[in-house]
């Protein structure tokens, strides 16, 4: 039998300006420093060299994190409202938060995503498999800003439980990392929750290694970024004239990820407009940061969550981090 399950409700909060995004990658690339958001490695193919990277071995956070949850889902599950609304930050296939929804039901599962399309889908499928579930999608650059207060106000006595897994928190610098828990803050009542993954300051070659594998799958991934902003610019960067590294900077605790220009070019960007790389000049691409236990704590209660727990794993190399405002 065939039942119709209805489509779930998207939102769109993107004013999306197509013009504006592409001025401001451009603007970055004219930049001295040369810079490209990391947002833009996740295109389709980008998506599936991402999915590899988390398999690696050298990659360790998502498969650290993934047995942090399962050892402790069951005291982190205690420590949920009972009531709740599970918002996913950044939910792409959902995957990460199935696990969670067979575990406690949430009235409402809030996927929050930068790719539209892909929400509908995601969101689609998990609706098929928890009918209990309302489902709801909403499209955000929710790293720029986001304000959901009034789509978790039609659900006054559910708590929000806010998700944030991958250490994905890493790719912002500190002041902007402690915007955005101040903004999650902003939207948590005394029952609303925040469960983090946050990737921990280590030894250097286990870090560069994570971000520099033998397999050359994080090399590719990097570089790939380049073909994505030719597409965005129409620009005529050679990605055989660029190399990837991996560094550790240790006074910023943070990995940063470069393409390192292999002899001196001329890049075109469409409507006349170039720049010149030398050898060995390179293009900012991501920054990964990495914090300690106390660290990131300290953060949490300067975002205002007055208490919070941690779990983490026997080498203390990721930490889950269950905030509240206390
Ligand atoms: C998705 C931002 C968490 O910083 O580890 C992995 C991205 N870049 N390998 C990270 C990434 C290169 C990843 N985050």
């Amino acid at each position: 039998m065939n039942i119709a399950i209805p489509l779930p409700r998207i939102e769109n909060t993107i004013a999306s300006n197509h013009s504006i995004e592409r001025t401001q990658l451009l603007s970055g690339l004219l930049s001295p420093q040369a810079k490209i958001d990391p947002k833009y490695f996740y295109d389709d193919l980008g998506c599936e060299l991402f999915t590899q990277i988390c398999k690696l071995d050298e990659y360790y956070p998502t498969r650290t994190e993934a047995a942090i949850f399962d050892k402790y889902r069951d005291d982190i599950g205690a420590a949920l409202p009972e009531v709740s609304q599970w918002i996913d930050l950044g939910c792409g296939d959902c995957a990460k938060s199935t696990q969670w929804l067979e575990h406690m039901v949430p009235t409402r599962l809030v996927g929050v995503d930068i790719a539209g399309d892909f929400l509908q889908s995601s969101l689609t499928a998990v609706a098929a498999r928890y009918p209990a579930i309302d489902c709801v999608g909403v499209v955000s650059d929710f790293t720029q800003a986001m304000d959901i207060r009034s789509l978790l106000s039609e659900r006054p006595g559910a708590a929000p439980v806010f998700f944030y897994p991958g250490s994905s928190i890493g790719n912002f610098d500190r002041p902007h990392a402690l915007r955005f828990l101040q903004s999650i803050r902003r939207h948590c009542p005394a029952e609303g929750r925040l469960l983090i993954g946050v990737d921990l300051v280590k030894n250097r070659d286990i870090l560069e290694a994570a971000y520099d594998d033998a397999q050359g799958v994080t090399a590719a991934f990097n570089l790939h970024v380049l073909e994505v902003v030719n597409r965005e610019l129409n620009s005529d960067f050679n990605t055989e004239l660029f190399r990837h590294r991996a560094l550790f900077d240790e006074a910023h605790q943070r990995i940063e990820m470069q393409l390192v220009a292999e002899c001196d070019q001329t890049v075109d960007f469409a409507g006349d407009i170039s720049r010149q790389f030398n050898a060995g000049e390179h293009v900012l691409t991501e920054y990964s940061h990495k914090y300690t236990i106390d660290g990131f704590g300290q953060m949490l209660k300067e975002a205002g969550f007055a208490r919070y727990q941690v779990w983490t794993d026997s080498n203390q190399w990721f930490g889950v981090f269950l905030a509240e405002p206390g």
